[in-house]
């Protein structure tokens, strides 16, 4: 018998239906769809115009979606983890509220945050928790209302986020589908570039934090697009050298969808033409935890049983990370 693995066996997802287009950017700061394209490869980005709906809403929808393709019954899932840095509030754990509302009521659940590399840290836990035969199902959700910490009239920032959410389900499987290997890191070093300032213990939310948009996501771009390139084509070269494979083992590299410079430079490193690279960002921009499982989903119907994956992202901490995974089932 195989070891026991960790296989996703079934994915989800869900953007809202609002386009923010580079045109319409263009009437709101000081940009133009040349800049944007160029720069970054996003034509356009969805967000969740719904004063009255948070990142919850996102991730019930993806985790509906999932449920209805797989027939999976919310009844059996022992744990729900969404990955995420725009929680619906601060200290109710919005994996709770999503695991009651989608009927997964024997599940345990909690919120993760690890930036733009939560869902890739996610699928390390659940791996994990599935190889240890403890659990046997688990849904991991990726779910970001980017739009909610977006400061509008700043463009180094508001051209690039979007909203969206995908979930995947975790099962064990024992024919050596699923997880095969893992690098992960971080580096806190990297805060000063890439952060909310204000609304955590260390400087709590005033009138004076708020009159200076201090609640907004800022970013100093270059350094984290700089530390982005070199830290993700390191773990994505490094995760195929010591699994002993070429970039023709490789079926598909799964990037963060940060910016499309970032992505083709880890491409290049890992040799891969873009037939086997997955892209999105130019429909979704930056949807900090949802861009891995939205490519797994808008690429599923061309993944087949046994295909190499390898995932790789980084975000805000610094975080960042790269999974090889075999998938587990043809569509
Ligand atoms: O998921 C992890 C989170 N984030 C990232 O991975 C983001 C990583 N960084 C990036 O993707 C890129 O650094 C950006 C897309 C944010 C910026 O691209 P860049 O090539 O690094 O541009 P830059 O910041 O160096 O700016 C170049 C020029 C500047 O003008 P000058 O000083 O050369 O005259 C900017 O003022 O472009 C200007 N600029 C813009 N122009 C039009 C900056 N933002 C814009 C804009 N539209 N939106």
């Amino acid at each position: 018998m195989t070891d026991m693995k960790a296989a996703i066996t079934a994915v989800g997802a869900y953007v809202p239906e609002y386009k923010l287009t580079n045109s319409i950017l263009e009437t709101m700061v000081d940009t133009n769809d040349e800049w944007i394209l160029s720069r970054t490869g996003i034509q356009e980005r969805r967000i969740l115009k719904d004063p009255d709906k948070g990142t919850s809403f996102l991730a019930i929808k993806a985790a509906e979606d999932l449920i209805a393709k797989s027939g999976v019954d919310p009844l059996e899932i022992d744990l729900v983890i969404v990955a995420t840095i725009t929680p619906d509030q601060p200290v109710a754990s919005t994996s709770a509220y999503v695991a009651t509302q989608i009927g997964a009521t024997n599940a345990f659940s909690y919120d993760m945050m690890a930036a733009c590399s939560g869902f890739l840290y996610g699928m390390s836990t659940a791996a994990a928790y599935i190889e240890s035969g403890r659990y046997k199902k688990i849904l991991l959700i990726g779910a970001d209302k980017m739009s909610s910490i977006i400061d509008y009239t700043d463009r180094a920032t508001c051209i690039i986020f979007g909203d969206g959410a995908g979930a995947v389900l975790f099962e064990p499987n024992f024919e050596g589908y699923g997880l095969q290997d893992e690098i992960m890191r971080s580096d806190g070093g990297g805060r000063a570039f890439l952060r909310i300032e204000a609304g955590g213990s260390l400087l709590p939310t005033s009138h004076e934090t708020v009159e200076n948009g201090q609640h907004y996501v800022s970013q100093d771009g270059k350094s984290v697009f700089k530390h982005a390139v070199n830290n993700m084509a390191d773990v994505a070269e490094q995760i195929v050298k010591r699994n002993h494979m070429s970039n023709e083992d490789i079926d598909w590299l799964v990037p963060h969808q940060a910016n499309k410079r970032i992505i083709d430079a880890t491409a290049k490193r890992v040799e891969l033409p873009s037939e086997k690279v997955m892209v999105n960002i130019h429909k979704y921009g930056n949807t900090t935890s949802a861009t891995l499982p939205l490519c797994i989903n808008d690429y599923e119907s061309q993944l087949k049983q046994g295909d190499n994956l390898v995932f790789a992202a980084f975000g805000g901490g610094f975080t960042w990370g790269s999974i090889l995974l075999k998938w587990a089932y043809n569509s």
